[in-house]
């Protein structure tokens, strides 16, 4: 029996490893030519200090209080050269990937099918050479064929299955747009990833999920994950668009809703001429008992004001929301990151 550990670089690179039961994560990471950072290995210089987001584990009892203290391992920071884990874990490494001589995985991927959204979006499905690992809620490095550039995109799959799919924004003239108007089935593309520190952490207290248009993605693949664990802590998806055509994927929220009782969502459109029910943005839909008082994981994926305007709303409202996971993105860029 083996568990597997997802290594979070702090340059957004994942990689997985499997750990053997009673293996410290070390030594499990050697034995797959990753280069954690250390120093002593004795649990004495405190080199190979990481955080462990998700998971149970032995920290150990053969390390000094100088190499980590109590508060630290409270605050589920281990030592990996002592660390033991008891489940899957996520652990994040305060170094970039390159660092520990270790850096992304490729992936081929051939097109199963394109799905258009009116002008909104278009849903991409591929079959991939092996199931890509991930966690839900990261992104891939897609090369766009013939243009020597990527793009980059969340899943909106799950992880761990051989098709994989992403929510793209319909850009006119943009460079995916334009090639995904030419695509055909079982053409090649190659990608690069898992990528990006948003993904979704244990769920401890109830999750309010921001989406911003095709930011949704991410939220899919997340849901997916939730439903099929039968998570019992409420989730509420608020999902704003810029105008009405930009509403997509209703129907798998649905789906979602009917199989998992503690989700719920609403939606809103910002377009003034709309004749949506709810017209504003996300934060004029932002009810008090999602908040809960502060006791709630926020995650958000939307372009880079909706981001700012989130964080102002919550400053204004007097909210310190237990933690505030986002992905920013842009046509050309996504930005992962946690705020205070
Ligand atoms: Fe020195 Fe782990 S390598 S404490």
């Amino acid at each position: 029996m083996t568990y597997s550990i997802a290594l979070n670089f702090e340059d957004g690179v994942t990689r997985f490893i499997d750990c053997k039961v009673g293996e410290k994560v070390l030594d499990a990471a050697f034995r797959q030519r990753i280069n954690l950072p250390m120093d002593c290995s004795d649990g004495v210089c405190g080199t190979c200090k990481c955080r462990c987001e998700t998971g149970t584990y032995d920290l150990g009892d053969e390390y000094i209080e100088d190499a980590l203290s109590e508060d630290e391992a409270q605050q589920r920071h281990v030592l990996t050269c002592q660390m033991v884990p008891e489940s899957d874990c996520v652990i994040a490494v305060p170094v970039p990937s390159s660092t520990c001589k270790t850096g992304t995985s490729q992936f081929a991927a051939s097109v199963t099918r394109i799905t258009r959204h009116a002008d909104a979006a278009l849903e991409i499905s591929f079959e991939l050479d092996q199931p890509p690992v991930f966690l839900p809620g990261q992104y891939v490095n897609i090369d766009v064929p013939g243009s020597g550039q990527t793009r980059s995109y969340s899943f909106s799959s799950r992880p761990g299955e051989k098709h994989a799919s992403f929510l793209i924004k319909h850009v006119p003239g943009g460079l995916m747009s334009g090639w995904l108007e030419r695509a055909r089935e079982s053409e090649k593309v190659a990608m690069t990833g898992p990528l990006g520190s948003f993904y979704l952490r244990e769920v401890t207290r109830p999750l309010l999920l921001l989406a911003g248009g095709t930011g949704l993605a991410p939220f899919l693949s997340m849901l997916e994950v939730l439903a099929e664990r039968h998570e019992t802590q409420k989730v509420s998806l608020i999902y704003g668009v810029t105008r009405d055509q930009d509403l997509v994927m209703i129907e798998a929220l649905e789906a979602f809703a009917a199989r998992m009782p503690s989700f719920s969502f609403v939606t809103c459109v910002a377009d003034p001429q709309t004749r949506h029910p709810r017209q504003g943005y996300v934060t004029q839909h932002m009810a008090a008992q999602m908040l809960n008082e502060g006791n709630v994981d926020v995650y958000l994926c939307g372009p880079p004001p909706m981001v700012d305007a989130v964080r102002q709303y919550f400053r204004e409202q007097g909210v310190a929301p237990a933690s505030f996971h986002y992905e920013k993105f842009t046509p050309n860029a996504i930005v992962t990151g946690d705020a205070a």
